[in-house]
Formats: structure tokens, sequence, C-alpha cells
């Protein structure tokens, strides 16, 4: 029997089976909108959402708004991913060769090898406590290539892109006639899109997603916005009823409890702050993030991902990550823990922290004193009490 030859070649990125009662930190699931989505659940849902297939216009009018361009503009699809494998088949043929900054989000790779098209790996390079893309060589590398594919903020590594050097980017596709994907699936976290500079150009392909912020991930639902003739060519090769009507319910909900989303939000900053502050106190190297997650460095004995594995709390292990130039070995990607998960995290992070002979050595004569948010007393972390190792 022939099967296609590049789907055969190409690699596979298998959704994990997980066990759902663990503290779940490794897929960047938002954990902060739990009352949010129940009372959602509980006054907007009707068998009808089950039965009938949804309308579109008021979920891409409101989106529209919200990403401050005309409505044409916008294509929804099955989650991002479903965005990243439509654009990928409209616009590269076999044969093409596409930058792509690296470490990135693993499935761009699977769904340009089932395109039959290369992907040209320019790597971040580590500065300090930072990532940093070399514009550089994106630039070298795309004059060969037939377009490019950037990640802002980006995942594994956490960080943005500055503004002028997303600017230079975007503008050398525009003048090069090629396409350029910017996907955005944290803006929320960053606030910063290069569609409020670029809106309209027709060689600008965005990616967003309700998965991280909105916390819809079980849902599937991701929109591009670009040229309105670029949406017309994606609506042939989306299903006409990809989207569910679960998910446009759940969007139109979020989309009209903004208010409400910023103020869940809040306790997320002062968690992410809080986690840092232990990392340093420690001699934990944490990278600054833009995102919902945190890349954390590991010992080359594992006993941070061993700690973690003990206390039934799901951490992403980044050493295998592809084309990530030994940057991400030992690398732990956290998501943010709920207030309810807090306490149990921090516990976790610092048995892993004192356990470790690299980290033995970190004295730092204070006391970190931590509100267990669920209200069950708190949490003293002696650092002066002496480390093992
Ligand atoms: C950078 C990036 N792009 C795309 C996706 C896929 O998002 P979705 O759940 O909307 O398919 C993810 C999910 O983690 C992501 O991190």
């Amino acid at each position: 029997m022939k099967v296609d030859a590049h789907i055969l070649g190409s690699g596979l990125w298998q959704a994990p089976e997980r066990d759902l009662s663990s503290v779940l930190l490794d897929l960047n699931e938002n954990q902060f909108l739990q009352q949010f989505l129940a009372r959602f659940i509980a006054t907007q849902l009707q068998p009808q959402d089950l039965f009938t297939y949804p309308n579109y216009q008021p979920l891409l009018e409101e989106l529209a708004s919200y990403c401050k361009v005309p409505t044409q503009h916008v294509l929804l699809t099955n989650g991002a991913d479903q965005a990243i494998d439509l654009l990928l088949r409209l616009l590269f043929s076999p044969g093409d060769r596409v930058v792509i900054p690296s470490p990135v989000f693993s499935f761009y790779y699977q769904m340009l090898d089932i395109n039959g098209v290369t992907p040209v790996v320019v790597g971040y390079e580590k500065q300090a406590q930072d990532f940093v893309l070399p514009t550089a060589a994106v630039l070298d590398a795309l004059s060969t290539c037939q377009g490019l594919i950037l990640c802002n903020p980006n995942n594994p590594l956490g960080g943005r892109l500055e503004a002028e050097q997303l600017q230079a980017l975007v503008e050398a596709c525009v003048k090069q006639d090629k396409p350029v994907i910017v996907d955005e699936c944290y803006f929320e976290y960053l606030q910063q899109s290069c569609q409020d500079t670029f809106s309209g150009v027709s060689q600008l392909f965005v990616i967003r997603s309700f998965s991280k912020y909105f916390g819809l991930a079980g849902l599937r639902l991701g929109y591009v916005v670009t040229h309105p003739e670029s949406v017309r060519e994606l609506l042939k090769v989306r299903g006409p009823w990809d989207i569910n009507h679960i998910a446009v319910k759940a969007a139109l909900y979020c989309l009209r409890n903004q208010d409400e989303l910023r103020q869940a939000h809040e306790s997320l900053d002062q968690i992410k702050g809080e986690i840092l502050e232990i990392c340093r106190a420690h001699g934990i190297v944490a990278y600054g993030s833009d995102t919902n997650f945190l890349l954390l460095q590991d010992q080359s004995d594992g006993c941070l991902a061993r700690t973690f594995a003990q206390n039934n709390i799901r951490v992403s292990h980044c050493s295998g990550y592809p084309h990530s130039f030994g940057l991400l070995d030992d690398m732990l990607r956290v998501a943010i823990p709920a207030k309810s998960d807090l306490k149990v995290f921090l516990m976790a992070l610092i048995s892993g922290a004192q356990s470790a002979a690299g980290w033995g050595n970190v004295k730092t004569g204070r006391s970190i004193m931590l509100t267990a948010q669920d209200g069950s007393g708190v949490l003293q972390d002696r650092t002066d009490s002496g480390c093992k190792g």
C-alpha cells in the first residue's frame, strides 16, 4: 500500500496519558480560572450547545474587536495547533526551506516534516541568564529560505523578542515578500504584538490561542490574524465545523468578562515572584519569563525532577528537546501553580534544592515565610538551617 513518504518519514509527538489528579505543571495549562470556568459551566451551557452546529459570526466580531482588526482578518481554528497545520500547508511546498529559530515549540517540526519542508534552524544563544536570538544569523538564513517562523514569547524558553528585533525580522520578510508566521500563544502575558505595527500586512500570519491565558485548552480554540485574502484561502482547507459550539460560547464568555479574568490573573505574577525568590535563595537558576511558565535549571543528577515526581507534580523535562544546542540540558519547564498547589510545589522545590550536592552550600542566613495559600498555615523555609550534600 502506498503511504505518503513525508508522513512516513516524519517524527511523532504524541499527547501524554496523564494522571489528572497530579499537580499538572507540564503543559503550560492555566491553573487560575477554576471558579471562573465553573461559573461558565453553571450559567451558560444548554443541551442545544451539544446537538446544534454553532454560529461563528458573533465570536468573529468580538475577537476582531479584541485584536483591533476588521472581522474578515480573523480565522478560527481548532487550537493553535490547527493554525500551524493550515498555515504550513497554505504557505509552503515540498522542497521549501523555512527559518526556524530554536529551541521552539516542537510541533512546528512535525508539521514541516509532513509537508516535506526543511527547517533551517538558527539557535538562540545564552547570554548570562537570558536567551538571545542573533538577528543577523536569522536574516542571513532568510535570504536562502522561503519564510520564517517566530514564537513570541518563546515556548519553551519563556522570553520575548525585543520589539526592534521583531520589527526588523518582519520588515525583512515583507521586503522579500516571504511569509512570516508569528506564534503569539502567550500574547496576553506580554501584551505586545507585531499586529500593532504590521496589521493588515499580507506577509504576516499571527497565531493565537485560547488555551493559555483564557484557560480553554480542553476545548481546542485558536485563531489566525492575517490578510482577508489569506483567510479566504485558509477557509478552503479548514473544515466548516472544526470549532465546536462549547468552545465558541466559552470564548465569548471570556471576551465579555475580561475584567474578571484580569483579577483572576493578579495572583499569577505574585506567585511567579515568590517562586523566583525561593529559587534565588537556594541558588536554583530560573530564567526570566513573559509567560505563565518558568524554566528551571536542575542538577545533572535530576534531584529537582525527582522530588517533583515524588510529590506527584508533573513538569516538562526539556533535555530531549529537538534542536536545542544543549541550551535545555537538565532544564525543567513548570507552569505557574495555582494558589492551592503552591505549598506542595514550594516544599518540593526546596527539598529538591536541599538534597542537591551542587546547591548544598547555599546559605542565605534568612527565613522565608510563605503564606500557605490554601489557608492551612505557613511554610517556613529556614535556608540558614544547613543544606545536605
Ligand atoms: C507556542 C505554542 N504554540 C501553539 C501551541 C498549541 O496551542 P493550542 O492548545 O491552542 O493548540 C502551544 C501549546 O502549548 C504553544 O506553546
